[in-house]
């Protein structure tokens, strides 16, 4: 039986004997196509060829492909884990042809494939083939299907509808008709019952689709129209962990050497035999299933968060949480256990997961923990709901409240559920779905763009001319109109281009397309599927004429110095804390860089400082940069250049040298680093777990700092008549100013016992109540304290009403012995009304209260008030 490694190896070495050239995978984060966020297909990293954006080098190609789905046209994250078949991510094995072969190899080398090398039995496979679609004027694929039948009989041959058998690249762009290969797995009994091919495409688990072959012939256009497409090519696509069900003759993904590792490890780690109970099986399968998914995600440079492509890594490891937590009753993180099972079995082919296994442990645990800690909030938020519903009769828990838990806490429904149903209650499902639906129009308004077709001006592809040039006479190819968010505005593509499109952390190049006639302003520059697109808020109204284009000098300049100086600080970081420290994300724009890294600790100040004074001596030394335009990757490992695990490299990379910092980078850099001018980091802090970031700027922002810094200090100096010891004066100032406060407290303490002691002597006593009156200017605290002490010495009949004030703010107080407040007195309510007199409100407690007021000058008759009020007037 062969095991997983040798199937995969086995579809590799078959299409190179087919004259295909074996490619790496490409990341499974996305990083310069705005419509996907994580590779979903193995034609993803070849749209740029399949759009005619680049030359294809290899008209043959081959490769194993790790690929992210966690929705679509087959997948429902939530039903991942359920079934046997469906995953989160998964290896898909593809052949490729760039304007080379077409139909009638890529049918003949899958079936050779399939039946002569693997030895599936031909009687178990099925073909479909696109029945044609009268609304695209399309017929049936015979081609295809005459094709098939050399092989197959008639029988097994499908017809398929356009949802099935007509694969699109997006809304627009290059598609065509597929025929899927699919297998059945089941018994010679239940084949005998049920035919095959009437359970294709019906869910079945054990007749599965296994390999998708897609004929690119057409290319969508916005108005939905079809054009016949000038290079054909051939995009297949083979579920890997399918295929491996069929050759180890099992009946379900995770049966095979694929998941069972995973699976046993789990199910030791939590007591359990995978096999024995559906539900704590699913959840094995789940979590099985999730941890490959996390953990090539955060090799892949992409951490969980609380956005975008970070936000679906975090939903998907806190399912895994979750169903651990329900069904396998783990309480405390386990997940991150398995990831030497995981690099055992898939760190031979893909070596990133052991370059940063430190990192991945280190964050899915912790991870885990804060996602239990939020769990229990929810139980607890969830048996509060429960406790109110009951309290009101009422026995259904509202949408809002079930989505909420849904959203924020990550509890899906069927959690929510079964705990409502352990008490006797039910969920407002239609509720529910309301709010899943606000959610969702929500964030297809956030996300929506329009774009009408390209308009071309004339055929070709760019040129990138701004390594050499800041300045280029050119023209236009093409431009489309996009519309976001209401607001409208084209891309420009140019023959040549001098502007840096977005990439690699730098942002894009701004400036103008100028000539005799007009002036165009440039607002950005970003890469699409490998094309330099240029955004701009109006199209030039002589679309053909040449223009010079022109980047924005002075930015380029302070970008570049930035960008130098992010390489510089990366030598820097690895030299002071440790050869750990492994690039995780950069920003480099005209007013400062960004830096995230690896690191398991805070950046001392030691350290830092270290940092700053390594890299100024290397911009001092004025160091030239040597530029490796474009070196065989082999040659780039070689000269020890660093690169970033998660980003795509071609064969062919460039590499910039500053003498020790040697890295794979496509940015704009300066000739020497002298033209830094200088280095100082501004911030220093964590942003992930075990994720630092390093913010910084260079030259003329320093220089602007400098000065900023030595105006504060000569102001602050010239407070201190100029002395020359700024430190030790201030510490001096601060000193003696406690020791001031020291004794204005302890005089004031003085006083206000001498203030009480004359406040007894001139008691009145009205109505048999000894009351005390007092108008003066001292503040509000010791007229509190004044109260609290003759309250304590006068315990019966004491009623003490002051109107005082403390650097012009009036307050009235008011203070009582407790038979006072028996006999029916308030004081809350005396000083609420009479503080009128005073523009003021307040209140308090029965026996003192107070208000604060705006008008100092109504004091007295505000006391005079408080006494009539009380009747003791
Ligand atoms: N691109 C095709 C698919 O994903 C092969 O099914």
């Amino acid at each position: 039986m062969m095991t997983a490694k040798e199937i995969r190896e086995s579809f590799k070495q078959f299409f190179e004997s087919k004259g295909h050239q074996i490619v790496p995978s490409a990341p499974m984060v996305i990083k310069d196509d705005p419509t996907l966020m994580f590779t979903n297909a193995g034609m993803n990293q070849f749209k740029d060829i399949i759009l005619g954006n680049q030359p294809a080098k290899y008209k043959r190609v081959a490769d194993s492909q790790k690929c992210l789905r966690v929705s679509g046209k087959h997948n429902d994250l939530e039903e991942v884990g359920h079934d046997t078949y469906h995953h989160t991510m998964f290896e898909m094995l593809g052949n490729w042809s760039f304007g080379d072969y077409f139909k009638k190899e890529a049918i003949e080398w899958a079936w050779e494939y399939l039946v002569d090398v693997l030895k599936l039995d031909p009687n178990r496979l099925y073909a479909s083939v696109f029945e044609g679609s009268p609304e695209d004027g399309l017929g049936r694929d015979e081609e295809a299907a005459t094709l098939w039948e050399q092989f197959l009989p008639k029988d097994q041959i499908i017809n398929g509808n356009k949802h099935d058998n007509f694969w699109e690249m997006g809304d627009t762009g290059p598609c065509g008709p597929c025929s899927e290969i699919h297998i059945d797995l089941r018994t010679d009994e239940e084949r005998k019952a049920v035919a095959g091919r009437d359970l294709v495409n019906n869910d079945h688990p054990q007749v599965v689709e296994i390999w998708n072959l897609v004929f690119m012939q057409f290319n969508r256009k916005a108005d939905g129209s079809l054009v016949g497409l000038p290079h054909k090519v051939i995009d297949t696509g083979m579920g890997f962990e399918r295929l491996c069900m069929a050759m180890q003759h099992k009946t379900s993904n995770y049966d095979t050497d694929v998941f069972q590792p995973l699976i046993q490890k789990i199910a030791s780690l939590s007591n359990n035999k995978y096999g024995q109970d559906e539900k704590k099986d699913i959840a094995m399968r789940v979590i099985s299933d999730h941890i490959r998914t996390i953990a090539f995600s955060i090799a892949d440079g992409q951490l969980p968060s609380n956005a975008k492509a970070g936000y679906v890594i975090r939903r998907i490891l806190r399912r895994a949480v979750r169903y651990g937590y329900t069904f396998l009753n783990q309480r405390s993180a386990f997940m991150y256990k398995l990831l030497p099972v995981l690099n055992e079995s898939m760190g031979d082919a893909y070596p990133e997961l052991i370059a940063q296994k430190t990192l991945i442990e280190k964050v899915i645990k912790e991870e885990e923990e804060s996602f239990l800690h939020t769990l229990e909030t929810g139980i607890q938020l969830l048996e509060k709901t429960i406790a109110e519903s009951r309290k009101n009769k009422q026995t259904e828990v509202s949408g809002t409240e079930t989505f909420t838990l849904y959203d924020t806490y990550g509890f899906p429904l069927d959690l929510t559920e079964l705990i409502l149903r352990e008490n006797g209650m039910t969920a407002d499902l239609k509720g529910f779905e309301a709010e899943m639906q606000k959610q969702k129009d929500r964030a297809r308004n956030a996300a929506s763009i329009e774009a009408s077709d390209w308009v071309e001006i004339k055929p070709g592809t760019t040129e990138f001319v701004g390594y050499d040039f800041t300045e280029y006479e050119t023209s236009i190819l093409r431009y489309r109109k996009v519309t976001q968010k209401k607001n409208t505005f084209y891309q420009i593509v140019l023959a040549q281009t001098p502007f840096y499109a977005e990439s690699g952390g730098q942002v894009g190049d701004v400036g103008v397309l100028v000539n005799e006639e007009e002036t165009i302003e440039i607002i950005d520059t970003k890469k699409e599927n490998n094309l330099a697109i240029h955004i701009t808020n109006e199209l030039p109204k002589n679309i053909e004429a040449e223009f010079m284009a022109c980047v924005d000098r002075e930015k380029r300049a302070a970008s570049a110095a930035n960008h130098s100086a992010t390489h510089l600080l990366d030598q820097a970081l690895r030299e002071v804390l440790g050869v750990h420290v492994e690039q995780k994300g950069s920003l480099v724009t005209p007013d400062f860089l960004r830096f995230d890294f690896a690191h398991f600790q805070k950046v001392s100040n030691e350290e830092m400082r270290e940092i700053e004074t390594l890299i100024n001596e290397r911009i001092r030394e004025n160091i030239n940069l040597t530029e490796f335009r474009s070196i065989p990757i082999q040659e780039a490992r070689d000269l020890g250049a660093i690169a970033l695990f998660g980003e795509k490299y071609g064969e062919e990379v460039r590499v910039i040298q500053f003498e020790d910092s040697i890295e794979f980078c496509g940015g704009i850099h300066v000739p020497a680093t002298g033209s830094i001018g200088i280095f100082k980091i501004i911030s220093e802090g964590s942003i992930a777990s075990g994720i630092r970031r390093i913010e910084a700027w260079t030259g003329a922002k320093v220089e602007k700092m400098i000065y900023e810094v030595e105006d504060t200090l000569k102001g602050l100096r010239s407070l201190f008549n100029n002395t020359p010891n700024l430190v030790s004066t201030i510490e001096k100032h601060i000193e003696e100013n406690s020791k001031l406060k020291k004794t204005v407290e302890d005089f004031l303490k003085e006083k206000e016992i001498m203030i009480k002691q004359n406040l007894i002597k001139k008691i009145e006593v009205i109505n048999g109540v000894k009351v005390i009156r007092f108008v003066s200017e001292i503040p509000a605290e010791s007229v509190k304290n004044i109260a609290f002490q003759l309250r304590s010495e006068i315990e019966d009949n004491l009623f003490f009403v002051a109107g005082s004030s403390d650097s012009g703010k009036p307050m009235l107080t008011v203070m009582m012995s407790d038979d006072l407040v028996e006999s029916g007195l308030k004081a809350g309510d005396l000083v609420r009304q009479a503080a009128k007199l005073i523009q003021g409100g307040g209140g308090g407690q029965a026996h003192f209260a107070t208000a604060g007021g705006k008008n100092k000058d109504g004091l007295h008759e505000a006391v005079a008030k408080v006494l009539e009020l009380a009747k003791l007037s």
